[in-house]
C-alpha cells in the first residue's frame, strides 16, 4: 500500500511518516523534494499526482497562517490564512481524489487553536475550524468508500521554538501525533477531527 505525505519533511509530516512507514510505502513531497509540490498552486498539485500516480492514502501536513493581534489583522491576512492552510488542503482533496484507490483516505492537518486559542491566533483558529467543519461535511459525499479526517494536535514536543507561545499547554509527543495519522489512514473512521491536547 502507498501513502503520499505532503509536508513529510516537516515536524508533523516526519511524525506521520515514522508511524506509517512500517505498513505503507511512503512518498514524501514538499516544495523542496523530488517530486515537489506547492499546495498553494493547483497546477503543481496536478503535476504531483500525475507523477506519483495511484495511492491508498494522502496525508497533508502543511499549511501556513499569519499570527497577528486581532486589531492588526488585515483582509489580506485572512485571505492568506484561508489560501495557505484551508484552500491548499482542500485542493489536494479535490485534485487528488481520482488518484486515491477505492477505500483509501485523505488525512488533513488543523490544530488545537480551533478549540483553545493563544494570543494572536484568530486567523489560525479560523483556518483550523474551517478544515474541521469541511471534513465533517465532505466525508458523507466522498465516493468509492474513500474516507477523510483531520488531525488536530496541540503544540508538539519537538516544536520547541513554538512552546513559549503556548503557555500552560502541555506539548504532545511527536509519536502520539504520528499514531493519530496512522489511526486516520489505517482505521475505519471518517469525517472526524482527531484532537491531541
Ligand atoms: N508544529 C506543531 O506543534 C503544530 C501543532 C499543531 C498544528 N500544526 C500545523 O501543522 C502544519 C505543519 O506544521 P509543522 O510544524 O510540521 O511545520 P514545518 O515543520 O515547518 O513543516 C512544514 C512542511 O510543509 C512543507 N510545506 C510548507 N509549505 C508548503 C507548500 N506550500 N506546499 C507544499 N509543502 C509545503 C515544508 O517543506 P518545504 O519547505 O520543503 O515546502 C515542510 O515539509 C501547519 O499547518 C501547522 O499550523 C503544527
Amino acid at each position: 500500500m502507498r501513502a503520499l505525505i505532503i509536508g513529510g519533511t516537516g515536524t508533523l509530516g516526519t511524525a506521520a511518516q515514522a508511524a506509517l512507514e512500517p505498513t505503507y510505502e511512503t512518498v514524501v513531497a514538499s516544495r523542496s523534494t523530488d517530486p515537489s509540490v506547492d499546495i498553494t498552486d493547483e497546477a503543481s498539485i496536478e503535476a504531483l499526482f500525475e507523477t506519483v500516480g495511484e495511492v491508498d492514502a494522502v496525508v497533508v501536513a502543511a499549511g501556513a497562517v499569519p499570527f497577528k493581534r486581532l486589531t492588526a489583522l488585515t483582509s489580506e491576512d485572512y485571505t492568506s490564512a484561508f489560501t495557505g492552510k484551508v484552500l491548499s488542503q482542500l485542493n489536494v482533496v479535490r485534485i487528488g481524489l481520482p488518484y486515491v484507490t477505492d477505500g483509501g483516505s485523505f488525512t488533513l492537518t488543523s490544530g488545537i487553536l480551533s478549540r483553545e486559542p493563544i494570543a494572536a491566533s484568530a486567523a489560525a483558529a479560523m483556518a483550523n475550524g474551517a478544515l474541521e467543519s469541511y471534513v465533517m461535511a465532505a466525508a458523507p459525499e466522498l465516493p468509492r468508500g474513500i474516507r477523510i479526517n483531520v488531525v488536530s494536535p496541540s503544540v508538539l514536543e519537538s516544536s520547541t521554538r513554538h512552546h513559549a507561545a503556548f503557555p500552560g499547554f502541555t506539548p504532545v509527543a511527536d509519536e502520539a501525533v504520528g499514531q493519530a495519522y496512522l489511526r486516520s489512514v489505517a482505521g475505519a473512521r471518517t469525517g472526524r477531527t482527531l484532537p491531541l491536547d
